[in-house]
C-alpha cells in the first residue's frame, strides 16, 4: 500500500550551512526539475528572500525517487523557514513530518539556530539523520562535527553523511538513508479526516492556497471540510501537490503531503497549526499545538508623501493576504500625520515588510522605532495596553508598567563569554545558567527584557564576539519594571514619534545621547533648533542645531544653473527619506536612532 512508500521530511540546519542547496541537489537527482529549468534556492520563491537567503514561507514539493531496492518512493520535502522570528512555523511544519535531515556546516559546526531547530525536531518525534556538508572545503573538520553532534545533541552520527552540496557528493547516499531511516507515515485511512494546515498563501485567482498534512482520513474535491479553531466551513474545489508546479489529484490520504483550496477569501481564518476536518464527519479531537500568533513588535509606519496614505492601506492590506501575522490599524502621529501602527512577529519580520512595502508597492516609508507591548496598571486599577510608548499615561496616573521578558539563549566560544555576560548585564538581564557544550562552546542563558533585545542587541552581541556568538530567544511573560517615558522635543514642541520607553536608571544616559545624536544626524536648518530630553516635566538634555551660515548658502545658491539644477536634484533624492515635521526637516534614521544606544 502507499503509506509505506512515503517519507515526509524536511531540512534543518543553521543559517547559511547549505539548506537551500541541499534540497536543490535533491530536487536535481531525483529528477523533479530538469537541469535547464533548474533555478538556484527553488524552494524560496520570493525575490527578496533569495537576495536575503533567508527562507521565510514554507513550501512542500513532491518528488519520486527510484532507490536502490528497486521501488519507487514519494518523498515529500518541506522546507521550513530558519529565523527566531518564525519558530512557530518551523515546529508546524516540523509537525507534517516523520523525519528531518539535519544539517551541520562541516567547519562551522554546531550553532544555536542548529541546535533550536533540532530541540522542535526532537519535540515532534521525528528521526532525525545528520548530514555533515561542505566537505569539499579545506577548513573542514567532519570528524570534530561528528563528536559534536553526538557530543552536544546526543544523537548516534556514526553514520551521518559526509556531504558537499555544492559538489554533488553524497547526495545518493542521503536520499538512500530517507528511505531506510525515515519512518513510514503512520494514520489511519478510515478514520475521520484529520489534517494538519502548517501553511497557507494567498493566491489571486484560487483564494487560499492551504499546505497540509492528511494524519487521518482522506479528502477529496466537493466535500465540506471544517477549520477545528474557529468552526468555519468550506467547499473543498481542489487538491493536489507540489512538484514544484501544482499537480491537481483526486485525493490526499493520511500520510500525504500536499495542498487545498476552498474559496476562503481571508487567510487570517487559515492560520498555521490549525486541524481540517470533515463538516459532516468530524474527528473528535484537533491535533494538538494550535497557537494563535500574535505580533510582538510594533511600530509606526507612515508615508513621507501624506497622498500616499491610501496606497500603503492598500499595500498592507496585499501583504496581510499572504501573511497571517501582520496587523495594522489606523493611527495618528501629530508630527507624522496620518499613518499605520503595524505589529509584527519580531524584527526580522519588519524589516522584511519595510522592504517588500518599499520594493514592491514603490513606496517611501517612515518607519518609527519599534516598541514592544506594555501592560500598564493605572492608579485608578485599570489596566492597559500600551503598543505606542507616546500613547503611555502621564506618570501621576501609573501605578506600575509590566513588559515583556524573554529567555535568551546564547551560544559563544569560550573566549567571549565575559564579552557577552558583560553585554547581557548591561541589557537587564538576570543570569539564568552556563552550560559547557564542549570545550570549545558554552551555551549562556539570561532572562531579559524583550526591549533590550530589539534595541541593537543583536549587533552588539555580534560585534563583542567577532560574530561569533549566535541568538535564541523566547517569550517568558511579563514582568515589573520601573520603566519611565522619554520625550524628545524639537524646537520646544514634543515629536510624540519619537517617545521611547526606558528603565529609570538608563534615561538619563539615553536622554543625553539620544539629543546629541538627533543633533548629528538632523541636518541644519535656515533657523537654530533646540533638542531637549524630557521625563515628565523634567529636562534631563539639552542641545542645539545650528543653523546654516548665511554666506554658506548664498554660495551654495549662487553659480551656474546646471550646478544649481544637480544640486536640487540632490536634494530631491535626500528629501525622499526626509519628513517635515513642522518646519523641521527629520530624515528616517533619526526614527531609529533609539535603537543604536548603548
Ligand atoms: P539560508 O537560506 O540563509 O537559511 O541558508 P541555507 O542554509 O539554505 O544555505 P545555502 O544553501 O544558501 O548555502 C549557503 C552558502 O553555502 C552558499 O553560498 C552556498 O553556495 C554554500 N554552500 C552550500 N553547500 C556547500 C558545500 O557543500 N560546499 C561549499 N563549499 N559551499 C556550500
Amino acid at each position: 500500500e502507499r503509506q509505506k512508500r512515503i517519507r515526509n521530511f524536511s531540512i534543518i540546519a543553521h543559517i547559511d550551512h547549505g539548506k537551500s542547496t541541499l534540497a536543490d541537489r535533491i530536487l536535481q537527482q531525483t529528477h523533479s526539475v530538469a537541469d535547464r529549468d533548474m533555478q538556484a534556492q527553488l524552494l524560496d520563491s520570493m525575490d527578496l528572500e533569495r537576495e536575503r537567503g533567508i527562507t521565510i514561507k514554507l513550501n512542500a514539493i513532491e518528488l519520486t525517487y527510484k532507490a536502490k531496492d528497486g521501488e519507487d518512493y514519494i518523498f515529500h520535502l518541506i522546507d521550513t523557514p530558519g529565523h527566531v522570528d518564525f519558530t512557530y512555523e518551523v515546529s508546524r511544519s516540523l509537525a507534517a513530518c516523520e523525519g528531518a535531515l539535519l544539517v551541520v556546516d562541516a567547519a562551522q559546526g554546531i550553532e544555536a539556530q542548529t541546535l533550536a531547530n533540532v530541540y522542535l525536531a526532537l519535540d515532534n518525534d521525528l528521526e532525525i539523520l545528520p548530514v555533515i556538508n561542505k566537505i569539499d572545503l579545506p577548513a573542514a573538520d567532519p570528524e570534530r562535527v561528528q563528536f559534536e553532534i553526538e557530543d552536544i545533541i546526543g544523537i548516534d552520527a556514526s553514520e551521518a553523511v559526509h556531504a558537499s552540496a555544492k559538489s554533488g557528493i553524497g547526495i545518493e547516499e542521503i536520499l538512500e538513508q530517507i528511505v531506510e531511516k525515515v519512518p513510514e507515515p503512520q494514520g489511519d485511512v478510515d478514520a475521520p479526516l484529520k489534517a494538519l494546515i502548517f501553511d497557507s498563501a494567498y493566491d489571486s485567482y484560487r483564494g487560499v492556497v492551504l499546505n497540509i498534512r492528511v494524519m487521518e482520513g482522506v479528502i477529496r474535491p466537493g466535500e465540506r471540510m471544517k477549520l477545528m479553531s474557529n468552526g468555519k466551513e468550506f467547499e473543498v474545489v481542489e487538491v493536489g501537490i507540489f512538484s514544484p508546479s501544482p499537480i491537481q489529484r483526486d485525493f490526499l490520504m493520511a500520510g500525504d503531503v500536499g495542498y487545498v483550496t476552498a474559496n476562503i477569501k481571508t487567510i487570517q481564518d487559515t492560520r498555521v497549526g490549525d486541524t481540517i476536518t470533515l463538516a459532516n464527519n468530524p474527528t473528535e479531537e484537533a491535533l494538538p499545538g494550535y497557537r494563535k500568533l500574535n505580533p510582538m513588535v510594533y511600530a509606526g509606519l507612515y508615508p513621507v508623501d501624506s497622498s500616499d496614505y491610501n496606497d500603503l492601506r492598500e499595500s498592507l492590506e496585499r501583504l496581510q493576504l499572504n501573511d497571517a501575522a501582520l496587523q495594522f490599524e489606523p493611527e495618528t502621529s501629530q508630527a507624522l500625520g496620518f499613518g499605520y501602527r503595524t505589529g509584527f512577529l519580531g524584527l526580522l519580520h519588519m524589516d522584511v515588510i519595510q522592504e517588500r512595502l518599499e520594493r514592491e508597492f514603490g513606496l517611501d516609508l517612515i518607519m518609527t522605532a519599534p516598541s514592544v507591548i506594555y501592560e500598564v496598571v493605572k492608579t485608578d486599577g485599570e489596566t492597559i495596553i500600551v503598543d505606542n510608548p507616546s500613547m503611555m499615561p502621564d506618570n501621576t496616573e501609573v501605578d506600575k508598567i509590566l513588559e515583556p521578558y524573554v529567555k535568551a539563549t546564547i551560544m559563544v566560544p569560550n573566549d567571549y563569554v565575559g564579552a557577552v555576560m558583560d553585554l547581557c548585564e548591561r541589557k537587564r538581564g538576570n543570569f539564568l545558567t552556563m552550560d559547557y557544550l564542549d570545550e570549545y562552546r558554552v551555551n549562556v542563558v539570561y532572562e531579559m527584557p524583550m526591549a533590550e533585545i530589539i534595541f541593537d542587541f543583536f549587533d552588539k552581541l555580534k560585534s563583542n564576539t567577532k560574530g561569533y556568538a549566535s541568538l535564541e530567544y523566547e517569550v517568558i511573560g511579563y514582568k515589573q519594571s520601573n520603566l519611565v517615558k522619554l520625550d524628545i522635543l524639537l524646537n520646544g514642541e514634543i515629536i510624540d514619534a519619537f517617545s521611547t520607553i526606558v528603565h529609570r536608571d538608563f534615561a538619563f544616559n539615553r536622554g543625553k545621547e539620544l539629543a546629541s545624536k538627533l543633533k548629528e544626524i538632523i541636518p541644519r536648518q535656515m533657523f537654530e533648533i533646540p533638542v531637549q530630553a524630557t521625563i515628565g516635566n523634567k529636562v534631563i538634555a539639552r542641545t542645539t542645531i545650528k543653523a546654516y551660515r548665511k554666506d554658506v548658502t548664498a554660495k551654495l545658491y549662487g553659480g551656474d544653473v546646471s550646478r544649481r539644477k544637480k544640486l536640487l536634484e540632490k536634494q530631491k533624492e535626500g528629501k525622499k527619506r526626509m519628513k517635515s515635521v513642522g518646519s523641521v526637516e527629520i530624515p528616517q534614521e533619526a526614527f531609529m536612532a533609539v535603537l543604536s544606544m548603548d
